[in-house]
């Protein structure tokens, strides 16, 4: 938390970035992606902070190269992420993930391992928000979402651009 501030950084992350995405025409608020998003903020308000614990948790090279880092930057860092998770057709965010995935690996030292472990982060915090409203299509199209994000990530590890 920071200093002097209530810690409300992470609460309006999700909501906000649903409700951004609603505004584009072609977006479809039956992905079954979305409507478990919109389950667990409903059922269990801010799930960012139990995103990162998890993360870290699994994953504890991450938690040592985001030491540095406050709620603000993570909330930032994590709308980002529930919007990308969002995203049915990557080819609209070619531009934004060649930038982050190369800034992420040369600026911040991000492992490409680090990525999947944070999806699945995701993954395993929505699906433990819904609990008995976790459903085969919700984690069918998870796990599509997760390897199709997967392997946008890991097509422009290597690559210069
Ligand atoms: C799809 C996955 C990811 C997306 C979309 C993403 C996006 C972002 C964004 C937008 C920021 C800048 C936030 C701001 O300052 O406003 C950021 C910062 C950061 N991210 Fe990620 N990130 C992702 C995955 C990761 C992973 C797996 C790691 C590994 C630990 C990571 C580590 C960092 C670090 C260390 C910073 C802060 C860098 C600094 O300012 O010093 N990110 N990320």
């Amino acid at each position: 938390m920071i200093a002097g501030q209530p810690s409300i950084w992470y609460a309006p992350s999700l909501c906000f970035v649903m409700l951004d995405l609603r505004r584009f025409k072609d977006f479809k608020v039956t992905d079954p992606v979305y409507s478990s998003l919109m389950l667990a903020a409903e059922k269990a308000g801010d799930i960012t902070p139990a995103i990162y614990n998890r993360y870290f948790s699994q994953c504890p090279g991450s938690q040592q190269l985001m030491s540095h880092i406050d709620e603000l930057v993570q909330g930032k860092m994590m709308e980002e992420v529930f919007r990308l998770i969002m995203v049915e057709q990557y080819e609209q965010e070619s531009a934004y993930l060649n930038f982050e995935v190369k800034n992420h690996k040369y600026a911040y030292s991000v492992l490409p391992h680090m990525y999947e472990n944070l999806l699945e982060a995701v993954h395993y915090t929505v699906r433990a928000a819904l609990r008995k409203d976790w459903s085969e299509e919700f984690e069918r199209a998870w796990q599509a979402r997760i390897s199709a994000l997967i392997g946008e990530i890991e097509q422009r590890q290597d690559a210069a651009y």
